[in-house]
């Protein structure tokens, strides 16, 4: 079945967001990275700006710049609405309210915008869906990234998480995946389970970040060679 972009809620974070969950140094920001599910992010823009070497992968770079900004128009409301409703569910420290996050949400998406024909044309933004092989030979990257997407979405199971990630660790030194928790804050079977299988091949550490948006999100998993 094709993906269709309206069953995507596209919400993207900005660099000094990717930073702090990340815990990305300067060494790290001056390395080869690749972002698995960057979507809107504009992480990729503002890494460029400051001659970073980024690329991003996300299913949603198959479509027009028109089409993904009418999509972030149409989800928009309905995403602030929820953010009203479930208020309490997160910690208001990094982001002070609710406008900040409009318009913080807003304007990291609006970089992206500004930048993805362009971006796209340089290669920057490619569209590839996880698990499938990446044109990349081993250890091409650094450094994987992936926010909000892996482990996030438990629903896409076991097999394709681990489908995913060790794809992902055999074109990156090292991935770094935030948070590990599922869309409801909750560490899942399926979380730890997947992490069990990688501590056998490789070495796995969870470090606690100074970022926490949805409360409990405040670990970072890195998994490296
Ligand atoms: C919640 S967004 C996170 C965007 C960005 N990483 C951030 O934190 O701002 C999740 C992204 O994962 C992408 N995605 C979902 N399934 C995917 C897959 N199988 N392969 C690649 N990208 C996928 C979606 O298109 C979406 O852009």
């Amino acid at each position: 079945m094709a993906f269709k972009l309206n069953s995507v809620v596209p919400w993207g974070r900005n660099m000094e967001e990717y930073k702090l969950m990340f815990q990305l140094s300067e060494n790290d920001m001056s390395k080869k990275i690749a972002g698995f599910g960057d979507g809107p992010a504009c992480f990729n823009y503002e890494m460029t700006k400051r001659n970073g070497n980024v690329i991003s992968f996300d299913l949603i770079y198959q479509f027009s710049k028109t089409d993904i900004e009418k999509r972030i128009e149409e989800v928009r409301v309905t995403v602030m609405q929820q953010m009203r409703e479930n208020m309490q569910n997160y910690v208001w420290k990094n982001i002070k309210n609710l406008d900040e996050l409009e318009n913080t949400r807003m304007s990291a998406m609006k970089k992206f915008l500004s930048d993805y024909e362009k971006g796209k044309a340089e290669g920057r933004y490619v569209f590839h869906e996880l698990p499938n092989k990446l044109p990349y030979e081993k250890d091409y990257f650094d450094i994987g990234l992936s926010s909000h997407f892996l482990l996030m979405y438990t629903a896409l199971g076991y097999d394709f998480h681990i489908a995913s990630m060790t794809e992902m660790l055999r074109v990156c030194k090292e991935i770094r995946i935030f948070p590990i928790v599922d869309l409801d804050a909750n560490k899942t079977d399926l979380i730890k389970n997947v992490i069990d299988h990688f501590q056998k091949d490789y070495i796995v550490e969870i470090v606690k970040t100074e970022y926490e948006f949805q409360k409990g999100d405040n670990k970072l998993l890195i998994i490296r060679k």
